[in-house]
C-alpha cells in the first residue's frame, strides 16, 4: 500500500497502480486562449504537464503510460500548428529526454511513423535508441496513430498470412490479433490500458487505442491538460481504486 503525502494534512492512499495508463491530452488550445496567448503556448506547456505527469507516474511504479500526442485526424489542424507540434519531438529530445533518461524511463512510439516528417521522425528514433536499455517507466508516444487504421493493417498483414500459408483461419484468436497490433512492442502483461484518461471535459474516445481499451476503465475530468500535473493523476488513480473491475465477472 502507497502512502502519498498531497498535502500535510492529508494522506491519500493508494493500493492499487494501474500498470498501464493512457492518457488523451485535451484542451491545450483551451488553456492557452484563456491566458489570451496563440494555441500553441498551450502544446509547450502541455510538454512541461506531460513531464511532471510522466516522472510522478515512474515513482507511482506505473509500468506503462502511452500518451495520445498527435492523431490521424489531426493533419487536418491549421499548417502553422501542425507544424509546430511536429517539431514537439525535436524539443521533446533535447530539453526532456535528459532527465526522463536519468529516471530509466524508456521510450517507445506507436503510430504510423514513417509518414512523419523526417526530422520528427529522427528525434523520436533519437529518443527511443538513448532510452532502450532502461527498465523503468515505458513512456509510449501514440505519434500519428488512428485505432481504426492499426486495426485495418492489423487485418490485412492477417489476411496476407493467411495467403501466405503462414496462418489457418482458425489460428486467428484475439490473443493472435493483439500480436499484430502496434501494441504488441510493449510487454505482454502490460498491452492494454487498465485506466485511461481524458482532460479538458470531453466524453470521448477519438479513435484511441478502441480495441486495447475494452476493458479499461475510464476517467474523465474538466483539467486542461497543462493544469493536470501531479495532483491530477494521483486524483485519477484515487479514483480508478473505488472502482471494481470484473472483466465480466460478478
Ligand atoms: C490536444 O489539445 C493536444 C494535442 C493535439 C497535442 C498534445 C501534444 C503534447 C502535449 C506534446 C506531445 C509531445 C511530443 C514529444 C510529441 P487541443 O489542441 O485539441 O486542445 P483544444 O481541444 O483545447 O483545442
Amino acid at each position: 500500500m502507497l502512502n502519498l503525502f498531497k498535502k500535510k494534512e492529508q494522506a491519500v492512499t493508494l493500493d492499487k497502480i494501474p500498470n498501464h495508463i493512457g492518457i488523451i491530452m485535451d484542451g491545450n488550445g483551451r488553456w492557452a486562449k484563456k491566458r489570451m496567448q496563440p494555441r500553441v503556448m498551450g502544446h509547450k506547456a502541455g510538454m512541461d504537464a506531460l513531464q511532471e505527469v510522466t516522472i510522478a507516474a515512474s515513482e507511482l511504479g506505473v509500468k506503462v503510460l502511452t500518451v495520445y500526442a498527435f492523431s490521424t485526424e489531426n493533419w487536418t489542424r491549421p499548417q502553422d500548428e501542425v507544424k509546430f507540434i511536429m517539431n514537439l519531438p525535436v524539443e521533446f529530445f533535447d530539453k526532456y529526454v535528459p532527465e526522463l533518461h536519468k529516471n530509466n524511463v524508456r521510450v517507445q512510439v506507436i503510430g504510423e511513423t514513417s509518414r512523419l516528417p523526417k526530422d520528427t521522425f529522427e528525434a523520436m528514433e533519437r529518443a527511443r535508441e538513448k532510452t532502450k536499455h532502461n527498465s523503468g517507466l515505458i513512456l509510449n508516444f501514440a505519434l500519428n496513430y488512428g485505432g481504426r487504421a492499426e486495426i485495418t493493417s492489423a487485418v490485412k498483414e492477417i489476411a496476407q498470412d493467411v495467403l501466405d500459408a503462414k496462418l489457418n483461419p482458425g489460428d486467428i484468436t484475439e490473443d493472435l490479433i493483439a500480436n499484430y497490433l502496434m501494441t504488441h512492442s510493449l510487454p505482454y502483461l502490460y498491452r492494454d490500458p487498465d485506466l485511461i484518461i481524458r482532460t479538458s471535459g470531453e466524453l470521448r474516445l477519438s479513435n484511441f487505442l478502441p480495441w486495447q481499451s475494452a476493458y479499461s476503465e475510464f476517467y474523465f475530468t474538466p483539467t486542461l491538460w497543462p493544469d493536470f500535473k501531479k495532483d491530477g493523476l494521483i486524483e485519477a488513480i484515487t479514483e480508478y481504486n473505488r472502482r471494481h473491475r470484473r472483466f465480466g465477472g460478478v
